[in-house]
C-alpha cells in the first residue's frame, strides 16, 4: 500500500518526482491530462524505472477519473503538480488558472476525504510571497501581495489546505515552495520542453545553444544588484524531486499544514547563469540587453533551513550540474520529445 499518485506527473517537474519515488521504493500511478507534456514521457520513465509505474490520461477537474484512479490503485499518497504555469499567460487567462490550479485541487481533496487518503505533497511556488517581501524568503513571513494570477492561485490553494488541515486532523500536508528549478535527469532522457517559445531563463538559454533561437534578451541590466541583473535562486530539478521524497516521509509521520521553501540559499544573476552556462557546454551565448520585463524582482532567494531541520533535505547540486544536465538534454533532445525524424520531414497533413 505504498503507491503514490503523481498528479501531473508527466510534466517537466513531475516526471522527475516520478524517477525519485520509483529510486526510494514506491509505487507510482500518474495522472496527467498531456496539456503541457508528451505521452513520450510516459514511455521513457518506464524504461527508466525499476518500479511499475502505471498511467491515467485525464484532468485533475474530473472527479470521476479521480475516483477510477483512487478506487483502481491502492493509492497512500499524493504529490500534486498539475496546473498551469505561466506567469505571463495567467495574466491574460486568470479564469483558466483559477479554475486548473484553485478548483482542480479542490477536486482533488474531495477525492482524497472520500477514498480516506490523508497525504498530501502540493507543488506551491516562491511567489506565494508577494512582491514586497524581504529577502531571504523565510517561511515565518507573511504571504499574500502576489502580482499575477498564477501565484494568486497557488497561495489560495495554500491556504485552502491549510483550513482543511485544520478542519481534518488526520490530514497532513506539505506545501513546498519552489525557487527557481533549472536542469534536467543526467541521463538525458527527461528534461523540460516548454510548448513554444520558452519564457524561463535556462529554455531560452538551451534552444540559443542549439540554434533554435538566434539570441538571449537579458531584461534589464539596471536592477540594484552586483551586475545590474536579476538575480535568483536557481535549483536543480532533481534536488527538487528528492524534495518531494523527503516531504511524504514528513507527511506520513505528521499531520497538520506546513509550508517548506525548496531552494539553495544562494542568488545568482542572468550574466552570471549564461557565463556557467557557456563554461559546462563550451557554447557560446549570444545575448542583448533589453528592456526589463514588468512584474520582475530584481532579487529573491530561499532561506532554506526549515527543509533541512524537518525534511532533511538540502540541495546537493551545484550550477555545475545544473547547466551540464540542461545542455545535455538540450543536445540530446532538441526538439524535445518530438521526434527529429518527424519534425525533419514535411507536414504530410497539410493538403
Ligand atoms: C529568471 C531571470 C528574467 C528569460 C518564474 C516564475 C516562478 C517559477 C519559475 C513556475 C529573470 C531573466 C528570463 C529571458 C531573461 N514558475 N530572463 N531573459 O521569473 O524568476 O520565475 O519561473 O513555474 O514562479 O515566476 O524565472 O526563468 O522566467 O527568469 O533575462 O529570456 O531571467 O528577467 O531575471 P522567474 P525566469
Amino acid at each position: 500500500m505504498s503507491t503514490v499518485l503523481v498528479t501531473g506527473g508527466l510534466g517537466y517537474i513531475g516526471s522527475h518526482i516520478v524517477i525519485e519515488l520509483g529510486l526510494a521504493g514506491m509505487d507510482v500511478v500518474i495522472l496527467d491530462n498531456l496539456a503541457n507534456s508528451a505521452i513520450d514521457v510516459f514511455y521513457r520513465l518506464k524504461s527508466m524505472a525499476r518500479k511499475d509505474i502505471e498511467f491515467y490520461q485525464g484532468d485533475v477537474r474530473d472527479s470521476k477519473i479521480l475516483n477510477v484512479v483512487l478506487s483502481e490503485q491502492s493509492v497512500s499518497s499524493v504529490i500534486h503538480c498539475a496546473g498551469l504555469k505561466a506567469v505571463g499567460e495567467s495574466s491574460l487567462k486568470p479564469v483558466e488558472y483559477y479554475q486548473n490550479n484553485v478548483a482542480g485541487s479542490l477536486v482533488l481533496i474531495d477525492a482524497m476525504r472520500e477514498a480516506g487518503i490523508q497525504n498530501l505533497v502540493f507543488s506551491s511556488s516562491a511567489t506565494v510571497y508577494g512582491i514586497d517581501a524581504p529577502v531571504p524568503y523565510v517561511e515565518t513571513l507573511p504571504t499574500g501581495g502576489t502580482s499575477n494570477p498564477y501565484g494568486t492561485s497557488k497561495w489560495m490553494v495554500e491556504q485552502i489546505l491549510k483550513d482543511a488541515a485544520n478542519a481534518a486532523p488526520k490530514l497532513s500536508i506539505a506545501s513546498l515552495r519552489y525557487f527557481n528549478p533549472i536542469g534536467a535527469h543526467p541521463s538525458g532522457l527527461i528534461g523540460e520542453d516548454p510548448q513554444g517559445i520558452p519564457n524561463n531563463l535556462l529554455p531560452y538559454i538551451a534552444q540559443v545553444a542549439v540554434g533554435k533561437r538566434a539570441e538571449l534578451s537579458v531584461f534589464g541590466d539596471d536592477y540594484p544588484t552586483a551586475d545590474g541583473t536579476c538575480e535568483r535562486d536557481y535549483l536543480h530539478v532533481v534536488d527538487l524531486a528528492r524534495g518531494h521524497v523527503k516531504a511524504l516521509d514528513w507527511v506520513k509521520n505528521n499531520t497538520g499544514a506546513e509550508a517548506f521553501n525548496l531552494g539553495t540559499g544562494k542568488a545568482t544573476s542572468v550574466l552570471e547563469i549564461i557565463q556557467a552556462f557557456e563554461e559546462a557546454s563550451g557554447v557560446k551565448i549570444p545575448y542583448s540587453i533589453a528592456p526589463r520585463r514588468p512584474g520582475d524582482l530584481p532579487a529573491f532567494w530561499a532561506d532554506a533551513t526549515k527543509a533541512e531541520k524537518l525534511l532533511g533535505w538540502n540541495a546537493e547540486l551545484g550550477l555545475e550540474e545544473m547547466m551540464a544536465d540542461t545542455w545535455r538534454w538540450q543536445s540530446q533532445n532538441p526538439n524535445g520529445y518530438r521526434s527529429n525524424a518527424k519534425e525533419a520531414q514535411p507536414d504530410s497533413s497539410v493538403a
